[in-house]
């Protein structure tokens, strides 16, 4: 069957989405036409693209025949703003790009994600709400606090979410819940929040003291991931006054026997903001081999 996706406004993004989600779902594809509109594929089986738009979290609309399912944008909002706990000092992942980040880990139905930065859980609810298990984890109890209320607030609204679980922990030490879970996908620490990121060596700072942190979170993470296994990670990226200021992981991941995805590669960055943001997101797949 030949379906024509139209991308939301990151189309590299969404199109790393989607290929992920086919793979996930062991759908093999063929790429007929793509531009930064435009996704057209030709799948090798039959699938409902209205179930298939569900589950996607960048896609506007699927054409498919005469066809058009389109996007409901309030449905991904609606456990975004009505939570119980947000914070809005740390920052916080919207429900859409959680969900794209989720897709993105390639995790098999009913298994479990583990958030080791979880904050507020944003990544919690929506993975408990696409069916997996969640796992959640901060260095701050408060953190930890605020993500299992609006876990038991999400399981008691919704009906066929996953289960959960939390704990206080360092990202650097997480392997006391090796073989729990199946894939990571978090967003890390961003840097001391501040009010003026134009000012350069305040950014060179937070990158440093988020370059140092998430190194020894990857070394950690990758000595108790198996074969195969994704660790989805943001990182920010700074407009600064005279360039962009970005973190990388390009050094690092190597060492620990990490590599991103020959599929996801090709396409190049993923980067994520909204608008008026200070702080971008680049998005990072990794898969250990
Ligand atoms: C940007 S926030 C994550 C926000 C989350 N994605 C959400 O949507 O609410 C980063 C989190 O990392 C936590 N953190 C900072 N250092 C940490 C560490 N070493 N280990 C674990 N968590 C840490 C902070 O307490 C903060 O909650």
């Amino acid at each position: 069957m030949i379906l024509t996706f139209r991308l939301g406004t990151f189309s590299v993004l969404s199109t790393a989405e989607i290929f992920s989600l086919l793979l996930a779902h062991e759908i093999n594809f063929d790429v007929l036409n793509r531009n930064k509109d435009y996704l057209i594929l030709k799948l090798e089986k039959e699938v409902n693209p209205e179930v298939l738009l569900e589950l996607l979290g960048g896609t506007r609309e699927i054409s498919y025949e005469d066809n058009i399912y389109k996007f409901n944008p309030k449905k991904s909002i609606s456990v975004e703003f009505k939570r119980p706990r947000i914070d809005t000092v740390n920052g916080m992942l919207t429900s859409k790009l959680s969900k794209i980040l989720i897709n993105l880990s390639l995790t098999p139905e009913t298994k479990t994600i583990y958030d080791p930065f979880c904050g507020t859980g944003t990544v919690l609810l929506e993975a408990m709400l696409m069916g997996y298990n969640a796992i959640g984890s901060d260095l701050n109890p408060r953190m930890v606090k605020y993500t299992s209320e609006n876990c038991r607030w999400l399981e008691n609204k919704y009906t066929g979410t996953g289960k959960w679980k939390t704990f206080v922990s360092d990202a650097r030490n997480i392997r006391k819940i090796k073989n729990e879970w199946d894939s990571i996908v978090t967003e890390s620490y961003l840097g001391i929040p501040r009010k003026d990121y134009r000012i350069d060596k305040n950014i060179v700072k937070n990158i440093s003291d988020t370059e140092k942190l998430l190194e020894m979170f990857l070394k950690e993470a990758s000595g108790i991931t198996r074969v195969g296994q994704r660790i989805v990670v943001i990182l920010p990226r700074f407009a600064s006054k005279n360039r962009p200021i970005i973190l990388s992981l390009e050094k690092t991941y190597s060492r620990y026997n990490l590599r991103k995805p020959p599929i996801i590669d090709n396409l190049g960055d993923l980067i994520y903001y909204r608008k008026g943001a200070k702080v971008l997101r680049n998005i990072f797949v990794l898969e250990r081999f």
